[in-house]
């Protein structure tokens, strides 16, 4: 664990508003905390630096030090277990598809209450299918099948324990039939199969949750009877077999956190730690896609051992925003013996006072999709680098202890489909290098966007800043009192609300500057029952870390069809004038001066710039052209009448473009050769309604505006499209 560390609440808020910090300190003393405002978060000395100003005398505080544990890996819990009665007979079944091969056991459910060493607990273990149940003598018994599960098979599994007959016996059969194990040993008078405990389903309670299991559980239940043939017992939540005492059925309320028992007792609980719902389960067939229209077949639970979800730290202090604070970016600072950390959170304008006329919005669910991407590239290079420019020293590759990202797969290779903000996110930090890059700094996101609001200071323009939850929880409206918009370097995820709020700003004459790459591009889901959380389906086509599975498709938060908003019928053309057309390293390249930039409706954006090559420069890959490339096209939604000013050339050889563009290796979707396709467009487009877009059309563009004490045509064109935009009230 990372010595000094913590997360907040929330990530913005409004003067008067508190914002709430949840610190971990191994120190032994107190540590301190205290405020300062974001400028500039690049430790590049070729740059301007960092600027980071300290607002000690606002707001200081010292805390005594504790270290809080972050628990990973997801299970449900059922507390209202703890009371029930079971001293056997007992059947406990499930249906299970293993992913993952441990060096321990993996428990797909449990009662079983430490102290007193009694209950019982199913698990998988290296040697077998293993049951322990409670002796009278103190030791357990334990009884194992000798066999392993093959992985990503269904299974039934089971534990039957008869006193009458004197017997305890586990098994499992494949779901396609042959293959039955089964063995038994004798179970001793007075064998301790009650615990007042809760039961674990996919862990086990000893004394806290642990031997997370991996994989897919599904209709696990208990029966008060000895059954003879326990693999063909079913749970028809019409039909609940004799004798039961509990049966889950996991395809109900799979949008929330709570299960659903459809026995006498009523034993609901609750997902711990999020493991996946809107699974396919044993009974999925095909016939539906969308776990709505079938949900009996998608009745699993995909758990994983290194799920995460609230961290659940105890606050330390609160932050009431004074009056007086202007929007911006800000930190809470974390200081102990030696050790330091930053917590970002923004200041938000108070909510129908606008303080400005510039909006920019942070692009917080990009940030929070890549939350702790680990890329497995910390090779000695990258650490010099972060050591001689006193970047962030703590980079998720050495610490998958705070859960891992979206652009991670899980210890048993399925994808990460949440991220959670309630636990310390490494990468969310400012001088955070996320590359070692040749010619520049390797920023992106949090930091890489700093680049855009020092240049606002540097430029006086003022601005206020909300972020994607903002927008996300009073849409249009709150961008509406704005003159102009500005996006960050990489505004990839987007809800339908926060499309909405931009579509509905932009068809109310707003004028909106896209000033990234790669925008509008993922849809996700949140869900107020599941706070702090987004989702994504990494669906069918697109650039991808990594596949959803077939018929896994349809979000659980919201029940929405995942993947490209391209197809969800809202391609990125549509809100930004240019979408996503190329990817390659993270090289900058330039942009070529284009026709349209003397077309009389245009002519005013590159005033004052003479030159034919734009952003042959800049601290983000050494130019203003490049890893992510967006191009204007009609067919997908680029307004009518819109004009491409430059267009980006020179990209190198990794450089292609990107599968939902590509029919074979030769042919695109717009008849075009694959190489024309690898461009920037720069790209203005006037609405009917007099608002307008102006896009960039590339994620390495801000790092180009200091160049040259911020004296250069990259500079000059934002401030020509700002100054019109700003005049044009
Ligand atoms: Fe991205």
């Amino acid at each position: 664990m990372i010595p000094l560390t913590g997360y907040s609440d929330r990530l913005s808020a409004a003067p008067g508003e508190r914002i709430a910090f949840k610190v971990s300190s191994a120190a032994a003393g107190p540590y301190r905390a205290s405020l300062a405002r974001v400028v500039h978060a690049d430790p590049n000395p070729a740059g301007p630096g960092v600027k980071i100003e300290d607002l000690a005398a606002r707001f200081t505080i010292e805390r005594p030090s504790r270290a809080q544990p972050l628990a990973q890996g997801s299970y449900v819990r059922v507390d209202a277990a703890a009371t029930l009665r079971t001293p056997g007979p007992l059947t406990v079944t499930a249906l299970v598809w293993p992913t993952f091969t441990a060096k321990r056991e993996q428990c797909v459910i449990s009662r079983w209450a430490e102290p007193a060493q009694a209950g019982w607990a199913l698990s998988l273990a290296p040697g077998g299918l293993t049951a322990h149940v409670g002796a009278p003598g103190g030791t357990p018994l334990t009884v194992t099948t000798g066999h392993t599960l093959p992985l990503r098979q269904w299974h039934r599994v089971w534990l039957v324990a008869d006193p009458a007959a004197g017997t305890l016996r586990v098994g499992h059969a494949p779901l396609a039939g042959g293959g039955r194990q089964e063995a038994s040993a004798p179970l001793p008078p007075g064998a301790r199969l009650d615990a007042a405990a809760p039961l674990l389903i996919g862990a086990r309670l000893a004394p806290e949750a642990r031997e997370h299991y991996n994989g897919k559980i599904e209709d696990p239940l208990l029966l008060a009877a000895a059954s003879a043939a326990p693999e063909t017992l079913l749970l028809d939540p019409l039909l609940p077999p004799r004798d039961l005492i509990a049966g889950w059925d996991f395809s109900r309320g799979i949008d929330g956190l709570e299960v659903t028992d459809v026995g006498p007792h009523r034993l609901g609980g609750r997902i711990v730690n999020l493991p996946t719902r809107a699974m396919t389960g044993a009974r999925w067939t095909g016939r539906e896609m969308c776990w709505r229209h079938a949900p009996r077949e998608y009745a699993a639970i995909h758990f994983h051992d290194d799920d995460v979800h609230d961290a659940g730290w105890a606050t330390d202090f609160e932050l009431t925003v004074p009056d007086d604070l202007p929007s911006g970016a800000y930190l809470m600072r974390l200081s102990a013996e030696g050790h330091a950390d930053d917590l970002p959170f923004y200041v938000r304008p108070p909510l129908g006072r606008p303080r400005a006329d510039v909006l920019y919005i942070a692009s917080t669910y990009t940030y929070q999709a890549y939350a702790n991407h680990a890329r497995g590239s910390s090779d000695a290079a990258y650490r010099e680098r972060i050591a001689a420019w006193g970047a962030s020293p703590h980079i998720p590759d050495n610490h998958p202890d705070y859960g891992w990202s979206t652009y991670n797969r899980h210890r048993d290779g399925s994808g990460i489909c949440y991220s959670s903000r309630l636990r310390p996110v490494l990468t969310f930090r400012p001088r955070y290098l996320t590359f070692l890059d040749a010619r520049g700094s390797g920023l992106r996101h949090y930091s890489a966007d700093t680049h855009l609001l020092d240049w606002l200071e540097a430029q006086g323009v003022r601005y206020d800043v909300v972020t994607d939850e903002d927008v996300e929880a009073e849409g249009a409206a709150l961008l509406a009192p704005y003159a102009t918009v500005l996006t960050g370097s990489h505004p990839e995820y987007h809800t339908a609300r926060t499309l909405d709020a931009h579509a509905g700003y932009l068809d109310g004459g707003g004028r909106l500057v896209y000033l990234g790459g790669n925008g509008f591009y993922w849809r996700i889901a949140t869900s107020p029952a599941v706070p702090g959380v987004i989702e994504v389906r990494r669906a069918e086509g697109g650039i991808r870390a990594w596949d959803a599975q077939t018929g896994e498709y349809y979000h659980a938060l919201d029940g929405a069809y995942g993947g490209l908003w391209r197809r969800n019928g809202r391609p990125p053309q549509r809100i930004g004038a240019v979408g996503f057309s190329a990817q390659g390293l993270f090289e900058g390249s330039y942009y070529r001066r284009q026709p349209g930039a003397d077309d009389p409706k245009a002519a005013w954006i590159l005033e004052g710039v003479k030159d034919e090559v734009i952003g042959d420069f800049g601290l983000s890959g050494g130019g203003a052209a490049g890893f992510e490339l967006d191009r204007a096209d009609p067919a997908l939604g680029t307004p009518a009448g819109a004009i491409v000013v430059a267009s980006s050339e020179g990209h190198g050889p990794s450089f292609i473009v990107v599968p939902e563009e590509l029919l074979s290796h030769l042919a695109t979707v717009t008849g075009e050769k694959p190489a024309r396709l690898l461009r920037a467009d720069m790209t203005y487009a006037e609405l009917p309604a007099g608002g307008a877009v102006f896009a960039v059309g590339s994620i390495t563009f801000c790092g180009s505006l200091s160049h040259n004490r911020y004296d250069n045509n990259v500079s000059r064109i934002l401030r020509n499209v700002l100054d019109r935009f700003r005049a044009r009230r």
